[in-house]
């Protein structure tokens, strides 16, 4: 259930982008999923950087540096001229797993904190 003190939008977005992953690991999955990830997380990132540029969010060069870190693997996983069998599938979705988790729930969270304080979300 959703917390009242929670930036809508990013919590929204940050939900799709977990669905999509789980859609990543079930059987059948292919590189399409990825790709929608990428596009789904290019816009997400995007949003998230206007925020940060419109309310001169003081961390803002470390969080855009993951997000590009970020968009940098992403092309090179989705890139990769390999067929997208169960260890690729199982390699990406770890990988993603593990970026997603530790960046909704480290630097995004101090963000959110600073854009409900900031009162603009
Ligand atoms: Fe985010
Ligand atoms: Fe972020």
């Amino acid at each position: 259930m959703r917390k009242t003190s929670d930036v809508i939008w990013q919590d929204a977005q940050h939900q799709v982008l977990f669905e999509l992953l789980d859609r990543l690991k079930q059987p059948g999955a292919d590189g399409r999923i990825l790709q929608r990830l990428q596009e789904y997380a290019e816009n997400h990132f995007a949003l998230e950087e206007l925020y940060m540029h419109a309310l001169a969010y003081p961390d803002r060069e470390a969080h855009i540096e993951s997000h590009d870190r970020f968009r940098m693997e992403l092309a090179q996983l989705v890139d990769e001229d390999r067929e997208f069998d169960e260890l690729f599938q199982e390699i990406v979705a770890t990988f993603l797993t593990e970026w997603l988790t530790r960046h909704v729930f480290g630097i995004d969270k101090q963000l959110e904190a600073f854009i409900l304080q900031s009162g603009a979300c």
